[in-house]
Order: structure tokens, then C-alpha cells, then sequence
């Protein structure tokens, strides 16, 4: 399939998130874009109405994309654990609360699974999930999506990252992203594929829109 393709210039990370945007401004260093975040320029926050991962994203690369005159990419991401049906999915920031209480929302999550299995062996599957959307002011859209298994686990460990990061060990690894330093969550830095869902799903998009 063919991506039109995104010139060097300035971009928009249409996000409030400053974990996202501190992870999105990593993967974009080696590209060479004039980077400004929605929220330096002002912009407000759209409400995401929307039903899936892909309407959110648009939702906020869109407004963004009209708001600014720039072309603008958003990432729309989410943790889903399977025994909850995918739940917290593309709730996960709401179940943090106002206060973006991610202690609170991994217990919500620890203390729903002894629920659903009760006292049968818990299915402690899940994966995170990231959509990005970039969108040009006018109107053109590409999608781009990554995902990544684990486990989840319980109790949470490590201090980095953010969001749901401590409850989460992919595949293949002993540690939890919470554990790991940015460069092993993305997993860039080898020939094998990246690692976090926004990296793969970034891989994608320099594959589609950035190169050559
Ligand atoms: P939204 O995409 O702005 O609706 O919010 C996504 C939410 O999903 C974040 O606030 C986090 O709670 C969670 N999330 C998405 N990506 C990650 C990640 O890489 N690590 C941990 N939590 C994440």
C-alpha cells in the first residue's frame, strides 16, 4: 500500500500525555522534524468519543492538523487484558481518574481479575495496543497500528515509564516495561522487531510515510 510521504518540517504531537509525548519525541530524533506538542501551541484537548483505537486517534491528529496548519500525528493506545474482555482498552486513562491515579487503576484491574476468575487459575494475558494517526491540514489521513503480548502482572514493579507500565512483562522478557529503560521498551536498538507497541507501531509509519 502507499503512504504519501511527510517532508521534513515542523510537526505536531497532537497530545497532552507527557509520557506519550516523551516517547514519540524519541522515536522521531533520528528524522530531523521541528517538533511541537498540541499543548505548546495551545490546543485544545478533543473529547474521544470515539469507539475504536483508529476514531480516537483522528479524533486528536485531525483537530490538531486543523488547529495548526501543520501536519499532526497522535497516537491513540490502550491496555487490554483478555480475561476483561480487552478491558481498560481505549479507557485506559479514564480508569486512572481525574487525577491520573495509575496506582488505583492497576489495582481496578488486579482486583476485577480475581473477580472474573474466582478461584479458578487467573488468565493473566494482555497486550498494549497503539494506533497513530497522522494527518495533513488538508484532511488526508494514514493509520498505523502496533501491538504487543504479555502478562500482567501483579504486584506492579519498577519506576520507569508511566501509565500501566509496571503491570505489564511482554513476551520474551523478564522485566516489566516499568523495569526498563526507554531504549529496551522501545527496542530499536538491535535487528530484531521493536518492542513496544508505539514503536512498532512508529516502525510502521517511518516505513510508510518517512523513508525513501
Ligand atoms: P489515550 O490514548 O490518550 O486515550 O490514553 C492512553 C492511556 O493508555 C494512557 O494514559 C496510559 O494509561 C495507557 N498507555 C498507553 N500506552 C502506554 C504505555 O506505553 N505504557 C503504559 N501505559 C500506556
Amino acid at each position: 500500500m502507499s503512504h504519501r510521504k511527510l517532508e521534513p518540517g515542523r510537526l505536531v504531537v497532537a497530545s497532552h500525555n507527557k509520557g506519550k509525548i516523551r516517547e514519540i519525541n524519541e522515536l522521531l530524533a533520528p528524522y530531523g522534524f521541528d517538533v511541537v506538542s498540541a499543548g505548546e501551541l495551545d490546543l485544545p484537548e478533543p473529547e474521544e468519543t470515539g469507539t475504536t483505537f483508529e476514531a480516537n486517534a483522528a479524533l486528536k491528529a485531525v483537530a490538531a492538523a486543523e488547529g495548526s496548519g501543520l501536519p499532526s500525528l497522535a497516537d491513540d493506545s490502550g491496555f487490554c487484558v483478555a480475561a476483561l474482555g480487552g478491558d481498560p482498552g481505549i479507557y485506559s486513562a479514564r480508569w486512572a481518574g481525574p487525577d491520573k491515579d495509575f496506582a488505583m487503576a492497576m489495582r481496578t484491574i488486579e482486583e476485577k481479575l480475581q473477580t472474573v476468575s474466582s478461584g479458578q487459575e487467573t488468565n493473566r494475558r494482555g497486550s498494549f495496543v497503539a494506533v497513530l494517526c497522522l494527518a495533513w491540514p488538508d484532511g488526508h489521513t494514514e493509520f498505523f497500528r502496533g501491538e504487543v503480548e504479555g502478562d500482567v502482572v501483579w504486584p506492579p514493579r519498577g519506576t520507569e515509564g508511566f501509565g500501566y507500565d509496571p503491570m505489564f512483562r511482554p513476551d520474551g522478557h523478564d522485566r516489566t516495561f516499568g523495569e526498563m529503560s526507554p531504549e529496551e521498551k522501545h527496542g530499536l536498538s538491535d535487528d530484531r522487531e521493536p518492542l513496544s507497541h508505539r514503536a512498532r507501531a512508529f516502525t510502521l509509519f517511518a516505513e510508510g510515510c518517512l523513508k525513501g
